[in-house]
This record gives C-alpha cells, structure tokens and sequence, in this order.
C-alpha cells in the first residue's frame, strides 16, 4: 500500500468533510501535536514523545505500509490531522495471522463517527492483508470504545481483573477478537 493514498472520505453526522487514508512524511509535525495531544489527555499515550521518537515510528510505519507488516490509517479533517489507527501483524513465527489493532481520535472529533468508518477499513484491510484473528483491548470503562468494536462484529473474549491502575483506582481490561472468515 502506497503512503498518502485515500481510502475514503465521507460526511460526519455534523457535516464535516473527512478523508481517510494512509500517512505520508509530511505529517510527520500533524502526527506529533496529535499523539502529544493523547498524552495531554491521558489517553492511549502515558508521556509525550520527541520529534525524533516520532520520526523514527513514522519511518517505520511507512516501511512497514509497503510489506504488509502493518497497516496505518489516518483521518484528516481540513487540513487537520484528527485520528491515527493501525493493525499490527503478530511477529512471532506463530502469529503471522493474527493482527493487534489500535485506534484513537483527537478530543474534539470524536463521537461524529471517525471511529467506525476507520475500524470498517482496518477490517477490509486486514482480510486483504491475509489475517485471520483480529485482536484489541480497551479499558472497561471505555464504553465508546466498547461499543464500537462491538458495531463492527468484535466479540468480548477475555477481562484481565484490576489491569490498570489510573487516577487512583484499578480498571479491568477488556479483550476483545474477530474472527475473519
Ligand atoms: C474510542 C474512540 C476510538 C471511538 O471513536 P469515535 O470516532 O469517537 O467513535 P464514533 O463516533 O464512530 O462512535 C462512537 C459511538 O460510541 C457511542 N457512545 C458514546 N458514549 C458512549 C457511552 N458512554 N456508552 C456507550 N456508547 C457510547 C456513540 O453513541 C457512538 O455510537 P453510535 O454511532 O452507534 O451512536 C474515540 O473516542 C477515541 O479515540 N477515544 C480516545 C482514545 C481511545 O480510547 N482509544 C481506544 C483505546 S481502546
């Protein structure tokens, strides 16, 4: 898969022009203020990263889009980049088919359903990647979250007790899978 190449662009439920597609060197800034928002936030990220630390995952995420190692997806609202998402393929010689998949929105485009449209073209894109297991975890408390990988045909599997400890208090941890015929 080619770096910058639309996917998709639809209409949220607020009206606004979305376009899906993968990332290009030149987000590089744009993916920055974006992951060190989540990190602001609390959420996904635990610590901001540097400029450096982003390029070399950037650098990575690009080699990775032309093996079929992984599949990166963003969202660009304007000329704003609003989410990040990718499938990992399992690494171990016995997980080649199984693909970890991450997923967040900037606070401020979230609930317009940026979400689901992105997990409806990992899918798409981890079938014609050849995986056959999908696999996420969330917080329990993150009942949007929940509900959308649920939307999508994600079965709940597994709740790891107390996994987190966040502001003072424990959350479980909420396994979820696909199977991809
Ligand atoms: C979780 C997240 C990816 C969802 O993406 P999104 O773009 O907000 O999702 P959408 O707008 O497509 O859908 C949100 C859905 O959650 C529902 N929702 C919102 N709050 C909810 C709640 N408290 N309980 C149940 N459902 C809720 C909405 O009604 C909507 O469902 P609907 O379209 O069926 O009405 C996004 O909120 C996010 O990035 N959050 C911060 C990072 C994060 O949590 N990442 C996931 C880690 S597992």
């Amino acid at each position: 898969m080619k770096s910058g190449k639309t996917i998709r662009s639809f209409s949220t439920k607020d009206g606004r022009k979305v376009v899906l597609r993968t990332p290009k060197w030149e987000d590089l800034d744009d993916l920055l203020d974006l992951i060190n928002s989540l990190a602001e936030e609390r959420v996904v990220m635990t610590r901001k990263v540097s400029l450096e630390e982003e390029r070399e995952w950037l650098s990575k995420a690009l080699s990775s889009l032309g093996e079929s190692e992984a599949f990166h997806l963003v969202a660009e609202v304007g000329d704003k980049l609003v989410a990040t998402s990718e499938i990992d393929r399992g690494q171990s010689v016995y997980e080649r088919h199984v693909g970890g998949i991450g997923i967040a929105i900037r606070d401020g485009f979230r609930d317009i359903g940026i979400g689901t449209e992105m997990m409806k073209i990992l899918i798409e894109q981890a079938r014609i990647m050849g995986l056959k297991v999908l696999t996420l975890s969330a917080f329990a408390n993150n009942k949007s979250a929940i509900h959308i990988y649920e939307k999508v045909g994600f079965k709940q599997t597994g709740r790891i007790p107390q996994k987190f400890f966040k502001d003072g208090k424990y959350t479980d941890e909420i396994i979820m899978i696909m199977l991809l015929e």
